[in-house]
C-alpha cells in the first residue's frame, strides 16, 4: 500500500463550527446516538420524514441473503415526484430549482414548477417513444438542464438511466450500451468546453453505425447549433417536448425498483454497471446531503460542480439536492474559461453559499495563486466540501483560508459510486474537523479499518476501510453479474474473525484511525487510479494500449501528480515488427491519441515510456509497484520477486532517453 500522508502526525489543528454556526444548524448529536441504537429502525425514520411515500413501507431492511439487500421493500414511490411535484404541492412552485450557467456566458433558470413541468413533458416523449418502465436509457450529454431534465423523466417512469459521461469516446459508449441494452440514446449536438464547440452526436452516430444494437431511437438536444448527420432514428428534442403534454401523473415504484446503471472502473475486465436502486438511494441521499452541508433550502444557494456522467452528480447534483427543494447552481463549461477566475465569478453572481468540489480543483487554484479568487467576492459562502480523492491538509487549509475566509466549515465526504451517498464525513455544523481528515462515518453508518485477517487495527494504524452493516443507498449489484459482485466487493474477509457477524464490504481503500478514532483515507489499494477524482482502472488502459498493433505489451501506473491528484504513466514494449517504422515521439503520439480515442481524453497517458521489457515475477505478473517507483522518480524498491533483477535498470535508463 502506498501510505502518503506525510503530515498526519504532526496535524494539531482543530477547527470547530463557530458558536453563530453551530446554533443555527439542524443537525443535533442526537442524530449519532439514535443511529447508534438501532441503524435500521433511524434509516426508516429518516425515509418517513424525508421522503413522500405513495405507499408506506412495514418492512425496513431485508439482509437474508446477503450480499443482496433490500431496503423499504414493500413501499412504493416515485422518486421524480419527490424531487419536483411534492415540492410544487407544498407551495414552493416558485423556487428556482436550478441557476443553469453555460459557458459561454448564456443563463437560464428553472423553478421548481417549470422544472417539473418540464419533466412531465419528458416523460411523455419518452412514453411516445415507446420507453417503459424497466427499460434502459442511455443518456450522453453535456451538463445542461436537459440532462437533469432526462434523467428524472427517466426515473419518472420507472425506467432505469445509465448516464455516460460526454467526455467517453464512441466505442466506450457503445459498450455501455450493449451491457445495458439500451433502448434509446438521449444526447446532444455538442457542448461547449474549453471556449470551444465539442462534438457529442458524431460519437452517438459512430457507435451506432453497424445498425445492429439495441437502441431504437435517439433523442438530441440542440445545444450548439452545430451541423449534425441525421439518422431515420433520431428526433430532435425540442420538436418532441414541443407537442408534448405537460400533463403527467407520477405512478408508484416499488422502493426496489432499479434507478440507475453508472459505469465505473474496476481492477480488471471490462467496466462494471453499478446499480443503484430508487427508496434506499433517495433517502440517504436526501439525509446526507442536509446534513452534512447543512442545507437550509429556502436561502442556500448551492453548487456541486461534478458532472452528471459521475456519482457525485447522479446524489449531490441530481437526487440529494432536489429532494431536498434546494436551489443550485449548474454549469456547463470548465473553471478557466473564458478566464481563470470563472467559478469564483459565478459564486459571486448567484452567491452560492455552499461549494461541493473535488481537491484536483482546489490544486490547481491553488498553482494558480489566491490573487484570483481574492478579485471576488466569496462572502456568500458558508460550507464548503471536498469529494473525489483525500485532500492533503495544504490544500485543505488554503481551501478554508482563501475561499472560505477563514471562517467556513470544510467537509470531506468519502463514499464511492458503489456507496451511492456520502458514507464518512463531518457535519458542518457539528463536527471539529481536523485538515485532511474525512473523519467519522455518517449517522447510521458503521465503518471499520481492519488489518488483512479481519481484526480492527486499533487507534493509531493503517489498514483497509470495510463498511460492516448494509447501509440504503449501497449498490444492489453489477449490472447483469451477480457472481462478480459477490467476489469484486464481499468476499475478501470471508472466513475472517471480522466477518463472523455477517458479511464485509472492502471498498478498495486503505485507511487509517488516529489516536482519537478518526478516519484518514490513504488512497486505493488495487490497480485503480484516481485521476482528477475519475476512476480509471490500469487494466483497461493497457487493454486499450495492446489493442493497437505497435504495441506488444503494456502496463500502466498512476504516479502521483501535483494536480490531478494520479497521473496515467505507461510503459509499452513495442513489436519488433513494427519498430523501425516509426520514431518514438511518433509512437508516443499515436499511442496517446489511440487511448483517447478508445476510452476518453481522461485516460490518455500524461507520459508513455517505451521499453524493451516490463519488470515481471516469476509467475508473469507485472510489478506495477516497481514501475510506480520509477514513474514518480524514487529509488526503484525491493525487485527480488522479479524473474529478471536486471530489468528495472534498463527501464529506468531507457526512460532517461
Ligand atoms: C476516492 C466518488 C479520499 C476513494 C464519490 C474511493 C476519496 C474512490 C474521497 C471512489 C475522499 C472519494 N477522500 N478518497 N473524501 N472520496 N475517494 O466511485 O479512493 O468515482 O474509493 O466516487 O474515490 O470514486 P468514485
Amino acid at each position: 500500500m502506498t501510505v502518503k500522508i506525510d503530515t498526519l502526525l504532526h496535524e494539531s489543528r482543530r477547527f470547530a463550527p463557530t458558536p453563530e454556526f453551530a446554533a443555527q444548524t439542524a443537525a443535533t448529536p442526537d442524530l449519532y446516538t439514535d443511529a447508534q441504537k438501532d441503524p435500521a429502525t433511524f434509516w426508516a425514520d429518516q425515509a418517513r420524514n424525508l421522503l413522500h411515500w405513495h405507499k408506506p413501507f412495514t418492512k425496513t431492511l431485508d439482509w437474508t441473503n446477503p450480499p443482496f439487500a433490500k431496503w423499504f421493500e414493500d413501499g412504493e414511490l416515485n422518486v421524480a415526484y419527490n424531487c419536483l411535484d411534492r415540492h410544487v404541492l407544498a407551495g414552493n412552485g416558485d423556487r428556482v430549482a436550478l441557476y443553469f450557467e453555460g459557458e459561454p456566458g448564456d443563463s437560464r433558470s428553472y423553478t421548481y414548477a417549470e422544472l417539473t413541468t418540464e419533466v412531465k413533458k419528458a416523460a411523455n416523449v419518452l412514453l411516445g417513444l415507446g420507453v417503459t418502465a424497466g427499460d434502459r436509457v442511455a443518456v450522453y450529454l453535456p451538463m445542461i438542464p436537459e440532462a437533469v431534465i432526462s434523467m428524472l423523466a427517466v426515473a419518472r417512469i420507472g425506467a432505469v438511466h445509465s448516464v455516460i459521461f460526454g467526455g467517453f469516446s464512441a466505442e466506450s459508449l457503445r459498450s455501455r450500451i450493449d451491457d445495458a441494452n439500451a433502448v434509446l440514446v438521449i444526447t446532444a449536438d455538442g457542448g461547449y468546453r474549453k471556449g470551444k464547440i465539442s462534438a457529442l452526436k458524431p460519437a452517438v452516430d459512430a457507435a451506432l453505425q453497424s445498425n445492429d444494437s439495441s437502441v431504437k431511437n435517439v433523442l438530441v438536444v440542440k445545444r450548439t447549433g452545430q451541423d449534425v448527420q441525421w439518422n431515420d432514428r433520431d428526433v430532435w428534442w425540442s420538436d418532441a417536448m414541443e407537442t408534448a403534454s405537460p400533463e403527467h401523473e407520477a405512478e408508484s415504484f416499488p422502493a426496489e425498483n432499479p434507478l440507475f446503471i453508472l459505469y465505473t472502473s474496476g481492477t480488471t475486465g471490462a467496466p462494471k454497471g453499478i446499480l443503484h436502486t430508487s427508496g434506499g438511494y433517495l433517502t440517504q441521499n436526501a439525509f446526507t446531503h442536509q446534513n452534512v452541508f447543512d442545507l437550509k433550502p429556502e436561502t442556500d444557494v448551492y453548487w456541486c460542480t461534478a458532472d452528471v456522467g459521475w456519482i457525485t452528480g447522479h446524489s449531490y447534483v441530481v437526487y440529494g439536492p432536489l429532494a431536498n427543494g434546494a436551489t443550485q447552481v449548474l454549469y456547463e463549461g470548465t473553471p478557466d474559461s473564458p478566464h481563470t477566475g470563472r467559478w469564483w465569478e459565478i459564486i459571486e453572481k448567484y452567491k452560492v453559499s455552499i461549494l461541493y468540489t473535488a481537491p484536483t480543483a482546489i490544486r490547481t487554484f491553488m498553482k494558480l495563486g489566491r490573487q484570483i479568487p481574492q478579485k471576488f467576492d466569496l462572502s456568500s459562502l458558508r460550507v464548503l466540501g471536498s469529494v473525489g480523492e483525500p485532500i492533503n491538509p495544504e490544500a485543505w487549509m488554503w481551501y478554508r483560508e482563501v475561499i472560505g475566509s477563514n471562517l467556513t466549515p470544510i467537509v470531506d465526504t468519502w463514499w464511492q459510486t458503489e456507496t451511492g451517498s456520502i458514507m464518512v464525513s463531518a457535519l458542518a455544523g457539528l463536527t471539529e474537523t481536523k485538515p485532511g481528515a474525512a473523519q467519522v462515518p455518517v449517522p447510521g453508518i458503521t465503518i471499520d479499518v481492519l488489518d488483512d485477517d479481519g481484526q480492527h487495527v486499533g487507534h493509531g494504524n493503517g489498514g483497509l476501510l470495510v463498511v460492516t452493516q448494509p447501509w440504503p443507498a449501497m449498490l444492489r449489484g453489477i449490472w447483469g453479474d451477480p457472481e462478480r459482485f459477490k467476489e469484486t466487493y464481499w468476499d475478501k474477509f470471508e472466513g475472517t474473525t471480522g466477518a463472523k457477524d455477517g458479511p464485509l464490504y472492502f471498498a478498495g481503500d486503505g485507511a487509517r484511525l488516529d489516536h482519537d478514532g478518526d478516519i484518514w483515507l490513504l488512497g486505493r489499494v488495487d490497480d485503480v487510479m484516481n485521476v482528477s477524482g475519475h476512476r480509471l482502472s490500469t487494466a483497461e488502459i493497457e487493454s486499450s494500449l495492446v489493442a493497437h498493433s505497435l504495441t506488444a505489451e503494456a502496463a500502466v501506473v498512476g504516479a502521483a501528480d501535483e494536480t490531478t491528484g494520479q497521473a496515467v504513466v505507461a510503459f509499452v514494449v513495442i513489436k519488433f515488427s513494427q519498430a523501425e517504422i516509426a520514431s518514438h515521439e511518433d509512437i508516443v503520439g499515436i499511442l496517446r491519441a489511440h487511448v483517447a480515442q478508445q476510452i476518453g481524453a481522461i485516460a490518455r497517458p500524461r507520459d508513455i515510456y517505451i521499453v524493451d521489457e516490463l519488470p515481471k515475477t516469476r509467475s508473469g505478473k507485472i510489478m506495477r509497484r516497481l514501475l510506480r517507483d520509477a514513474a514518480e522518480g524514487r529509488d526503484v524498491g525491493d525487485v527480488t520477486t522479479l524473474a529478471d533483477t536486471m530489468v528495472m535498470n534498463t527501464i529506468t535508463s531507457q526512460m532517461k532517453k
